[in-house]
């Protein structure tokens, strides 16, 4: 790293440590929604903000939100940002990253008395994960009109409401439709994230700029077969739900091998329950997750069908139930050019080769292109691209790059036609 520049690694590298200490299981890291971890991560990241210079604090859905004014307040409005929350046993910089460069950005401006000629809001989304609750993206969307009402009675594995919980944490279930961004002048919406994938690795690049965010589709299927006794059934005469499942999963990975090139498609089954869950009882209830990922919907859309077909074929076939439920779904998202041209010259400017990329995991930026022209800054990661993974990884040196190419954006940003 050049010596005499560095501004922004070390004591991003240092905040991010800082911030895995608020973690539910230590020494693992999971922060889920409206938890005491997200609490104090919270009001971490507000302090931050307020040393950067920033009014900060929650918002109604606990979301983190720092703004750094322009004097005229009919100025338009800037979002950049990422989530707080992380998956069970998550790495360091999934989505704090993004909120901790902003800060970083503005700090800096801060400390030569610089404004703006926008309002820069920095936001830490509270949800992004779904954890907790089933729900995702809960607070980009509450910011791009999208939130489901129906989310505030969904309840945790404990039996909490999401009201219930927001209320315990201080905020105001019923004040969801105040945080509707649409009404706003937002002129963009720019996230920083690791690009939790090998490709920037492999190339050498440090940064690239995100074409698209592949859409999603997470299902859960429901297997009833009937339990019996594992010594005295006769193997032909059984409804074993599990072995249904089994068949109907390898499916899910066969199918999508198969079709991989329509806009990158994969299939993922992450969980999966078996009960009575007992070793000499053959599974009557069996519940799974499929998560399937395009940057094609069509195609996404095409493989959900095929996957409810064919469990429906082996359901039939081995004399068991199935039914397929969609719990969450996002269509794929453009990134717009615009942004993406200011990106890569922010990239140059660093000195680095300019890579274009599309983002096979899912962002909060996702939810923004029908509110406002939206981009993706990434940033390479170690480790082979591990993510979702406490062997998740990024230099101090990338954070520095990756920190001065965001701060170079915001110093030339210029509006783009939606
Ligand atoms: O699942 C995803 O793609 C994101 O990390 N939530
Ligand atoms: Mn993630
Ligand atoms: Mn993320």
């Amino acid at each position: 790293m050049r010596a005499a520049a560095v501004k922004f690694g070390p004591a991003l590298m240092a905040q991010a440590e800082a911030l895995a200490r608020f973690t539910a299981d230590a020494p693992r890291i999971t922060r889920t929604y409206l938890s005491r971890e997200h609490k104090a991560a919270g009001e971490y990241l507000i302090g931050l903000m307020l040393e950067a210079g920033m009014q900060a604090g929650f918002d109604a859905l606990g979301n983190i939100v720092g703004r750094y004014a322009t004097a005229d307040p009919a100025a338009p409005i800037v979002m950049t940002g990422s989530h707080q929350d992380s998956v069970r046993n998550a790495g360091k910089y999934d989505g704090l990253f993004g909120i901790l460069s902003a800060i970083a950005c503005v700090k800096d401006l801060h400390q030569r008395g610089k404004r703006l000629p926008f309002t820069l809001e920095v936001i830490g989304f509270g949800d992004e994960e779904g954890v907790r609750f089933a729900a995702t993206l809960i607070g980009s969307k509450a910011m791009a009109g999208t939130f489901d009402p129906a989310w505030l009675i969904k309840t945790d594995a404990d039996g909490i409401s999401m009201a219930q919980a927001l209320r315990d944490f201080g905020g105001d279930p019923d004040a969801v439709t105040s945080l509707d961004r649409r009404l706003s002048n937002v002129v963009a919406f720019v996230e920083s994230h690791i690009e939790q994938g090998p490709v920037l690795l492999s190339e050498g690049l440090s940064l690239g700029v995100v074409t698209a965010i592949a859409g999603a589709t997470r299902l859960k299927a429901s297997v009833t077969g009937l339990a019996g006794h594992a010594g005295t059934v006769p193997m032909g005469q059984r409804q074993d739900a599990l072995a249904a499942a089994a068949e109907m999963l390898l499916e899910v990975e066969r199918y999508c091998e198969a079709h991989s090139a329509q806009g990158g498609l994969v299939g993922t089954v992450g969980i999966l329950e078996a009960r009575p869950g007992a070793a000499n009882v053959i599974p009557q209830d069996v519940s799974f997750s499929v998560d399937v990922r395009s940057g094609d919907d069509a195609a996404r859309h095409a493989a959900v069908a095929a996957f409810e077909s064919t469990f429906a074929a082996i359901a039939t076939r081995r004399r068991v139930r199935v039914e397929t439920a969609a719990f969450y779904s996002a269509d794929a998202a453009p990134c717009h050019p615009g942004l993406q041209a200011q990106l890569a010259n922010a990239i140059a400017a660093q000195g680095c080769r300019v890579r274009h990329l599309p983002s096979g995991a899912g962002h909060d930026a996702m939810v923004f292109p029908p509110v406002c022209p939206t981009a993706m800054l990434f940033v390479r990661c170690g480790n082979n691209g591990i993510s979702h993974h406490p062997d998740e990884t990024m230099s101090a040196e990338d954070a520095e790059t990756a920190t001065r190419a965001l701060l170079h954006f915001f110093e030339h940003f210029e509006p783009v036609r939606a």
